[in-house]
């Protein structure tokens, strides 16, 4: 959900503070402007405390990185749009350590938002190349300019085999709707001595349907592992949504199918090329 262009100026203001657990606007603000303010904070889990000692929106949790990220990305995460969830920071350094990125490894996010996961891993010297399908974003990203490279598109339509070469790293937080399409398709781009990891949504430690038995599947053949994630990993973005964690490594001979993997296969031949 996109921050209202005046709620947006009021929370940038540098009067504003934003610390810890909560938001204090200590100047006038319009009446109107104010409304629209409360909600926005409300649907980001937050709660007015009109106390003569506090009167700022209150969060039971801290707000404060959480809230630089979609400030800076001028949209927020809502009950109502459940599309864009901004990995928290706490998660993020999570992610990237159990991916043990160093210095000048490649590393692909491959539907990387506002950049949470792309920002904190070319902090730590990664190479990263971000796709990103809302142009805005995209657009936001190459703003930042953490990344490499960033491209405005649909991440399940590249095609590894546009690539010279597999990455060292996939860290991504993909759309749960299709995570496990996303999750199949970035292994793709894995180089043979990679290592995968992703957010997902806990469902795929117990549905029975066969894509996810499959997946499963999959995850223990590449002797890959599927985490619970504690309850409260998303709190911060106002949703209880219950997470785990996907990690997959790669090797010579490993059976996922990577880079590598696709780069062996026969092409097809196209038989009317020459007509
Ligand atoms: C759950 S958010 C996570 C954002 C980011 N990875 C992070 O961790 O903060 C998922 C992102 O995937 C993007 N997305 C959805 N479908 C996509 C696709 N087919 N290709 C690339 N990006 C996609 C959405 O626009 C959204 O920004």
């Amino acid at each position: 959900m996109q921050f209202p262009n005046d709620v947006l100026r009021v929370l940038t203001d540098e009067r504003t503070v934003i610390h810890n657990d909560r938001v204090q606007v200590p100047f006038e603000i319009d009446r109107a402007v104010y409304e629209r303010m409360n909600k926005v904070l409300k649907e980001m889990g937050g709660r007015w405390d009109g106390r003569k000692h506090v009167r700022a929106h209150q969060f039971p949790y801290r707000i404060e990185e959480f809230m630089r990220q979609c400030l800076a990305a001028g949209e927020y995460p809502s009950k109502y749009d459940q599309g864009w969830f901004p990995t928290p920071p706490r998660l993020v350094t999570r992610l990237l350590d159990l991916a043990g990125i160093g210095p000048r490894a490649t590393v692909l996010e491959p539907s990387a938002g506002s950049g949470a996961i792309v920002s904190q891993a070319a902090q730590r010297g990664g190479v990263v190349d971000a796709v990103e399908y809302d142009e805005r974003r995209a657009g936001l990203l190459r703003e930042q300019g953490d990344a490499r490279s960033v491209k405005h598109a649909d991440f399940l339509s590249l095609d590894p085999l546009d690539l010279d070469e597999g990455y060292d790293r996939v860290v991504m937080n993909p759309p749960f709707a299709n995570g496990i399409d996303h999750i199949r398709h970035a292994i793709g781009f894995m180089s043979d001595d990679a290592v995968l990891v992703s957010v997902m949504t806990q469902g795929l430690m117990w549905w029975s349907d066969r894509k996810t038995v499959e997946f499963r599947q999959m995850v223990e053949d590449a002797e890959g592992e599927i985490e619970e994630l504690p309850d409260d990993s998303f709190r911060e973005c106002g949703t209880s949504i219950r997470t785990c964690l996907v990690y997959l490594p790669s090797w010579p001979g490993s059976s996922l199918r990577t880079h590598e993997w696709w780069v062996k296969q026969p092409r097809q031949l196209d038989l009317f090329a020459a007509a």
